[in-house]
């Protein structure tokens, strides 16, 4: 059986072979941390983008979406807190010249300690079979409680010192850990010292003149300047929605995991608007929207799950993640977060205009409270892989390699391929072709024998393929056959389309 890692790996490879994701220019090695969406990956991206952007505008009489853009004045970044607090602890070897982010060295330390102790379970486990009590093993065995208190001990002193903002301490912790550089294998360290996650710019002609400007690191501040100005034009009521898809930009110290991490990346937000008091409830409704959101897609259930934020950020009342289980771990893909009357609080103070809203039920006017749900689109583009990347081994004996993309999402929906390419099949297969392509994404393929082209198909992700025979010129039927079932069912021409929309329909939440 292949480990996660081997799987992760597979994938990665497969994005590229079939056109889905790309490293950023390539020609010249590559861009750290930057990728780019091939044509298979730009419709999936698309897909993904229609299903969230349904889901909260079209299926929300009181939300509606906007598109703000990527360079703001730069004082939204200090009244947000960006330009004071958006860092990461970074530490530098002055062997190797390599920069790491401090707390990930020691969340690497506790990592290996973690996997020592799994180790350790999974041999138990087959030593005593059936009988092997996991909970029992983890509270009496000396070693792993050893180890446990060993992991605890180290993220008390972590945790501790990045609330405190003490960098001393977290080099101190790095030293007595005694960890070393991956690279040069040495442990001589330069103190550990803040930096800011935001890529800077200047705008303006002349560089006197110039002012510094900054990518925006998140899209929520682009909602948050223009909520009055949506309020008045929309004439919207409390409680309502703002959302936006967009680009958002964060220098990463560490960036890895393929599309997980990266230093340009894209959000799909949703700031919800709603009174003071209130917010609580609000919170708890869009973590349910929001989780039934991804599992209409029929993804199992056991993928995802809920972290709830026990340490919270000083804007915000509660947060909670949902957090997808990634070939490499459960990992954050989008957080809910109760972030209270902070943001327009401070650009109220920032800008000196008032940003106030008048309930007309309350008779008085308040900030209003805000409940975030945050997504990162191409993490969910990567959970999508993750789940739909399946090798499976047919009766004959044979492997193919499917991506189970929920229909929905698929990049191409269906692929019109005509048995042969004489006797007038291609006339009849492109006839096919030209009324699907009105509603549908479709592909026409002619070239190789058919079983290769249901295997190009399948490894993209397309979810019907509809072959074109020579009965097709007799009774006007034509044979569609189901990706992951591989069934194939004759149907009539005329009842295509109606069928397709049919497999494809999700309900919204
Ligand atoms: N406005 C709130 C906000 O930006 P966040 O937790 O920093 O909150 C929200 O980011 C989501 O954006 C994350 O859950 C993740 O899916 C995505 N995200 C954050 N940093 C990312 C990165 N460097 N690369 C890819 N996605 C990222």
């Amino acid at each position: 059986m292949q480990n996660n890692e081997d799987k992760f790996k597979k994938i990665i490879a497969h994005a590229k072979e079939y056109g889905f994701v790309f490293q950023s220019s390539e020609i010249y090695d590559g861009l750290s941390a930057v990728y780019d969406y091939a044509q298979n990956g730009v419709e999936l991206k698309n897909n993904i983008k229609n299903y969230w952007w349904k889901s909260m505008v079209q299926m929300n009489e009181n939300i509606v979406g906007i598109d703000s853009a990527i360079f703001m004045h730069p004082t939204v970044w200090k009244a947000s807190g960006h330009l004071g607090a958006f860092n990461d602890p970074m530490i530098d070897n002055k062997d190797s010249k390599k920069r790491y982010r401090a707390d990930v060295l020691v969340e690497d330390y506790m990592a290996k300690i973690e996997a020592k102790i799994n180790k350790d379970i999974s041999k138990a486990r087959k030593r005593f079979g059936e009988a092997f009590d996991e909970n029992e093993f983890r509270t009496t065995n000396g070693r792993i409680k050893d180890r446990q208190s060993k992991i605890e001990s180290i993220s008390g002193r972590l945790y501790g010192a990045m609330e405190a903002e003490d960098l001393k301490a977290i080099k101190t912790l790095i030293e007595d850990l005694e960890i070393v550089c991956p690279v040069s294998g040495s442990k001589n360290w330069t103190d550990v010292r803040q930096f800011n996650l935001m890529f800077s710019t200047q705008m303006g002609s002349v560089s006197e003149d110039a002012d510094e400007i900054y990518l925006r690191p998140e899209t929520a501040q682009g909602i948050f300047v223009n909520y009055l100005n949506v309020q008045k034009t929309g004439r919207m009521k409390i409680p309502f929605g703002i959302a936006q898809i967009g680009k958002a930009f964060r220098n990463e110290i560490v960036a890895r995991q393929f599309i997980f991490r990266m230093r340009e990346f894209e959000q799909m937000e949703m700031q919800f608007f709603v009174r003071p008091g209130e917010e609580l409830k609000w919170f708890e409704h869009w973590k349910k929207r929001r989780i039934a959101w991804h599992k209409a897609l029929g993804i199992p259930e056991e993928n995802y799950r809920f972290h709830d934020h026990e340490k919270l950020a000083h804007y915000a009342n509660a947060a909670s993640d949902i957090e997808y289980q990634f070939p490499f771990g459960f990992k954050e893909l989008e957080g809910i977060h109760s972030r209270t009357d902070f943001d327009l609080s401070a650009h109220q103070k920032f800008s000196n205009k008032k940003l106030q809203y008048f309930d007309p039920e309350l008779n008085k006017s308040y900030v209003p409270y805000v409940i975030e749900t945050s997504i990162g689109l191409d993490r969910m583009f990567l959970s999508i892989l993750s789940y739909a990347y399946k090798e499976e081994k047919l009766i004959d004996g044979s492997m193919r390699v499917v991506l189970a993309i929920p229909p929905v999402l698929a990049p191409v929906k269906a692929a019109i391929l005509p048995l042969t390419k004489k006797d007038g099949l291609p006339e009849k297969a492109r006839e096919v072709m030209n009324t699907l392509k009105q509603d549908y994404l479709c592909q026409y393929d002619e070239k190789d024998a058919i079983g290769k082209r249901y295997r190009r198909q399948d490894a993209i992700g397309t979810p019907y393929c509809i072959t074109v025979d020579h009965q097709s010129l007799k009774d006007n039927t034509v044979t569609i056959r189901d990706r992951d079932s591989m069934q194939q069912e004759r149907i009539d021409i005329s009842k295509l389309s109606e069928i397709i929309k049919e497999k494809l329909s999700i309900k919204f939440y």
